[in-house]
Order: C-alpha cells, then sequence, then structure tokens
C-alpha cells in the first residue's frame, strides 16, 4: 500500500512536471465518400455529467486542441507530435472551462470504442500529420508471432456511426479497435477521415 502511494505521488508529481503546450484552436471536420457526412464539424456532444461525445454537428462544430508535452519529438521523422486531444468544458458562471482530455470508451462487447471527453486524466494520445488528419500512433503489432514493436506507423480507423451511450443517441466519431484491417461490428458504421482545421 506504501510503495503503491509512493508510486502513485511519484506518477502524479511526473504528470505534474512534463509541461504541456497547448496549440491554437482548431475545427475537426469529416472525410467521407458519403456526401452527407462529408464536410460536416464535430463537436462535443453532451453524453452525461461532464462527459461529451464527438458528434456530426453540420456547420456549428466545436473548438479542439492538442496538447503536447515540451521537448518530446514525432516518433516518426516528419510525422506530427503525439499528444492529448482537448476539450474545454465551459462551467456555468465561472471564469476558466475545464480542460477535458479525450480517452477511449471501450465496451468488451463490441470493437468499437467510442472518444469521449472527460474531466480527467488520459494516457491517450493523437497525433495530426503533415496532411491535418487525426491517426494515433502504432507501435505494437500482435498481428506477428512473436509480437513486434520495431516499426511505428499511423493507425486511423475513424468511423461515424449510430450510438446510444447512456441513452444519447447520436452519429458520433468512433475508432474500431485493431489494425488498419479491422472492420466495425456495427453495421451503421461509415468510414470517415478527421481534418484539422485551424480557426
Ligand atoms: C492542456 O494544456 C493547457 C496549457 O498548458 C493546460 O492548461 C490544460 O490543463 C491542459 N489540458 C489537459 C487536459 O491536460
Ligand atoms: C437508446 O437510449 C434511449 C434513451 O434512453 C432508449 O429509449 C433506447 O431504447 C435506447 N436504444 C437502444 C438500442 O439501446
Amino acid at each position: 500500500m506504501k510503495s503503491f502511494a509512493v508510486v502513485s505521488s511519484l506518477l502524479l508529481l511526473g504528470a505534474a512536471t512534463a509541461q504541456e503546450v497547448q496549440s491554437k484552436p482548431f475545427e475537426l471536420i469529416i472525410e467521407s465518400a458519403k456526401k452527407s457526412y462529408n464536410g460536416q464539424q464535430l463537436s462535443a456532444c453532451h453524453t452525461g455529467a461532464a462527459i461529451e461525445s464527438l458528434c456530426l454537428a453540420g456547420n456549428s462544430g466545436t473548438h479542439f486542441y492538442l496538447n503536447t508535452t515540451k521537448g518530446e519529438e514525432a516518433p516518426i521523422k516528419g510525422s506530427g507530435l503525439p499528444g492529448t486531444l482537448v476539450w474545454n468544458l465551459p462551467i456555468g458562471n465561472e471564469p476558466t472551462p475545464v480542460s477535458e482530455p479525450m480517452s477511449f470508451s471501450v465496451d468488451p462487447s463490441t470493437n468499437v470504442a467510442m472518444p469521449l471527453f472527460m474531466p480527467s486524466y488520459s494516457e491517450q494520445q493523437v497525433t495530426f500529420g503533415s496532411d491535418n488528419l487525426l491517426g494515433i500512433y502504432r507501435y505494437y503489432d500482435d498481428t506477428v508471432t512473436p509480437p513486434s514493436d520495431d516499426k511505428v506507423s499511423v493507425l486511423r480507423n475513424w468511423y461515424v456511426c449510430e450510438t446510444n451511450y447512456s441513452g444519447y443517441q447520436y452519429s458520433t466519431l468512433n475508432w474500431v479497435l485493431g489494425d488498419a484491417k479491422a472492420k466495425p461490428q456495427n453495421p451503421s458504421c461509415v468510414k470517415v477521415q478527421v481534418k484539422r482545421k485551424f480557426i
């Protein structure tokens, strides 16, 4: 118990001392072969107390940020920095919003994972390449035996799907778990890319 407390306070210290650099605000825009989705912005949509999913919002999307760590380098030469995707939750009369990181809600019954913003710490990193497309670095390949970790690549397993998270039914952005060949089990899912556009 004692050593656990020491380790967790060290972790907290690490999280507190790593200096975060926040990007300029940007919009997230859907690119898809499905015409009615293509060009729509994403918005943080209420899905519970201080919990937001990313839903389709026509041209009234919200602003997002990428928090990177000072001094960190891209794992692939010339590619984007890894960082936390952030949305600011406005709070009633408070002058400063709550900075919420994105993490995935994973349900063992489905391979479709839902990005959510919540007021907590998140280890989930994303990246934007020079094409401004949202991706996630892949460091680990267990499709081979023994599993390998000597090649880094970027995955973009994004889909817009009809979801029902705690009673909130929206068309939301989702991530299909697995490598680039993974297919969503939710039949409503439509393949998309997510593009960053600085405002
Ligand atoms: C992102 O970075 C800003 C600026 O350093 C900081 O105020 C904010 O708390 C960070 N948000 C998260 C979720 O880490
Ligand atoms: C989705 O949520 C609503 C509201 O709680 C509920 O009425 C509906 O039955 C849910 N649908 C599914 C498929 O779970």
